[in-house]
């Protein structure tokens, strides 16, 4: 029972923890290359630099990264939220989806793993998966990948604090087809010190 005020968040609990970022992974194996929406992905560790991310076990693009090995994580601002919708609704199985949206790739990957072009990413990660797990749910793999590689725009990232937040509009997914993008920048006060 969901304490007065709250209401059960139902079926679709994981909107609870969105918006979240929202990104394209791209892959490539058997002379096959494709590339879908992703927002179930995270940091997981600095050392050794990994990632995780949630991969259904239906997509084309999990099969091209677990046949490969490799994938890129192709980071977009808002204004590309048709091509992330389309990229996350329509599957590689049925339709072309790069000659249908005219999207291009590059090869010059440390990894091999094809990063997207056009629309150009305003940052790209190159991972090599570490492990594939099928056996923790049912619908998805959890991926652990080794980040080969992490580049970003050079107008709107800075190494030392990263997005420019008054600049960069980062594409997130809130819920079907709406998304968002950060609004400012809030700086925060720790509200206790720490014991020295
Ligand atoms: C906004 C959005 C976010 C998504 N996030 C994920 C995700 O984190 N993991 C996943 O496996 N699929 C996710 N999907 C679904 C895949 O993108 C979708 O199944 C896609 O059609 C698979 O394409 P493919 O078969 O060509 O690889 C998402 C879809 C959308 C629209």
């Amino acid at each position: 029972m969901a304490p007065r005020g709250y209401r059960d968040a139902g079926r679709r609990w994981y909107y609870v923890l969105h918006p979240r970022p929202v990104y394209v992974l791209a892959a490539e194996a058997g002379g096959r290359v494709n590339f879908m929406a992703a927002s179930w992905v995270m940091p997981f560790s600095e050392e050794p630099p990994r990632i995780v991310a949630a991969l259904d076990k239906e997509a084309l693009t999990t099969r091209l990264i677990a046949d490969s090995g490799v994938f890129t994580v192709n980071v977009y601002t808002v204004e590309e939220r048709d091509f992330i919708y389309t990229a996350g609704t329509v599957s590689g199985r049925e339709v072309d989806k790069a000659a249908a949206l005219g999207v291009l790739f590059e090869r010059d990957t440390v990894t091999g793993a094809p990063r997207i072009k056009q629309p150009r990413p305003i940052a790209v990660i190159e991972a090599r998966l570490h492990r594939l797990a099928a056996d923790l749910a049912e619908d998805v793999h959890l991926a652990v990948a080794d980040v080969v590689a992490a580049y970003a725009d050079e107008e709107l990232f800075n190494p030392a604090y990263g997005w420019e937040l008054r600049r960069t509009r980062i594409a997130m997914h809130a819920a079907g087809r709406a998304f968002t993008t950060n609004d400012g920048l809030y700086t925060a006060r720790r509200l206790i010190q720490p014991r020295r």
